[in-house]
């Protein structure tokens, strides 16, 4: 049989970061609220000249470090901000990424879960086509309304995964356990900027597909046992929810607390507690986490995989860590792209939110904010321009959007 699954995995994240306790100072929240208990510390904000497109192919331009882009026959974009409602933002990584013509495009949604489907998706190419590769991106900003109780698990990224039959991260066994229930715990109508959520509702709902797709998984369609399982990773809209799913999983599973303690949780939230959401993105970026900051060999050992997303499908999945695989990751590269974000004031954040592009077909031409190696440089006659930066720039004083008709 043939091995297919994760030959590459980085991610971006934007060059800005807002701490959260200034947030819970300006919103007049207790800090131990957003640090502890939700565990997170920052979250990343995109500046203006960046959305899903720019940061995706950012990702993915790294992922694709010493790959053979004439052997890509798919890539596939997930997210919950596309930007355009019929052509899809995969078109524009394929030109961004210099894809072959011969490379099929798309988009998939389903909130965060669409990341998942797109990896399933490309399994399926691949193991139909071993010689070739397929590009899955996922790419997210989560916006909630200022001043709401969401508005601390907010953050941007973008997550890009190289699917070979050689892979040299993880073979993925494709046994997919699903959960599906249509319900309104989190949604965003097409003519919003920000999500609407029912915040407890929505963990209910997460903890309640956990549970049934597990079930759907172990039970009915006869997956890894969860004795065989070195460590689990959950998506992670804020990351004290990690250590609430093991617990859920265990309990579903009838395993002690004290038998399932090496499932452990907090080497795959190290990212996202400084990152925040980002929504199809954050299992992916979970998983780089696990495996790039834990202490532990996990040569040749199974992963339990959770992915949810709102509204809502669950879906639990394995995947096997192949020998040598610290060897294709980039560890010191995402732990120094981390530390180098620069602090951003509530201010800058609130002012950069008010940005919108125009809605009326003029020509406008953003400014550089930070030195991302794709970026939004703007739109004219209702079309969205992306660009490779030439230049390395790092600003002193933060631009602000230079509109001109
Ligand atoms: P909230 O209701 O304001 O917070 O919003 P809370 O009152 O539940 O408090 C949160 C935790 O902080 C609690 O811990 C408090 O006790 C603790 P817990 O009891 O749960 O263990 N706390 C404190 N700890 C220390 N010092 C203090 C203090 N005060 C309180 N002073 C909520 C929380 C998550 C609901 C909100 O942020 C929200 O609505 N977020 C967005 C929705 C979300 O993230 N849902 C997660 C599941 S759905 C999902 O993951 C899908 C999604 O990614 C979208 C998609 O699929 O596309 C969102």
């Amino acid at each position: 049989m043939t091995t297919i699954g994760i030959d590459g995995l980085r991610f971006y994240v934007p060059a800005y970061a807002l701490d959260l306790a200034d947030l819970a100072r300006a919103r007049g929240v207790p800090e131990g609220k957003f640090l502890h208990g939700l565990g997170q510390r920052t979250m990343a904000v995109a500046p203006p000249d960046q959305d899903v497109i720019s940061m995706g192919a950012s990702a993915a331009e790294q992922a694709l470090i010493g790959v053979d882009r004439d052997r890509i026959g798919m890539v596939v974009l997930s997210t919950e901000d596309g930007v355009d409602m019929s052509k899809a933002g995969a078109m524009y990584l394929h030109r961004l990424l210099e894809l072959p013509a011969s490379c099929q495009a798309y988009e998939v949604k389903q909130a965060c879960t669409a990341g998942t489907v797109a990896l399933q998706q490309a399994l399926f190419y691949v193991s139909a086509n071993p010689d070739r590769l397929a590009l899955v991106v996922m790419a997210d900003e989560a916006r909630y309304a200022f001043h709401s109780p969401a508005e601390a698990t907010q953050g941007a990224g973008a997550c890009a995964l190289v699917i070979s039959a050689r892979p040299r991260i993880a073979e993925i066994t494709p046994v997919f356990g699903v959960y599906t229930e249509e319900v309104a715990d989190f949604w965003r109508p097409v003519y919003r900027e920000e999500a609407l959520v029912d915040g407890h509702f929505s963990i209910e709902m997460y903890m309640r597909a956990l549970a049934g797709s597990w079930a759907d998984y172990a039970f009915l369609r006869g997956g890894v046992k969860i004795e065989d399982f070195a460590r689990f990773c959950c998506h992670l809209p804020f990351a004290r929810i990690a250590d609430k799913a093991r617990a859920r999983l265990l309990k579903v599973a009838g395993v002690t607390p004290d038998k399932g303690r090496h499932l452990g949780a907090d080497d795959c939230a190290s990212y996202g507690r400084e990152i925040g959401n980002t929504y199809t993105a954050s299992l992916y970026v979970a998983l780089a986490s696990l495996l790039e900051t834990g202490q532990e060999d996990l040569a040749g050992r199974e992963v339990g995989m959770y992915s949810y997303g709102s509204g809502c499908m669950g879906m639990f999945f394995a995947l096997r860590v192949m020998p040598g695989y610290t060897a294709a990751l980039a560890a010191k590269e995402n732990a120094k792209m981390l530390q180098q974000r620069q602090r951003i004031s509530v201010a800058q954040y609130e002012e950069w939110r008010g940005q919108r592009l125009p809605e009326d077909g003029r020509t406008v031409r953003l400014d550089h904010f930070g030195s991302a190696r794709f970026r939004l440089c703007g739109c004219a006659g209702h079309r969205r321009c992306y660009e490779r930066s030439k230049t390395k720039i790092t600003p002193a004083v933060l631009p602000v959007m230079n509109h001109t008709s």
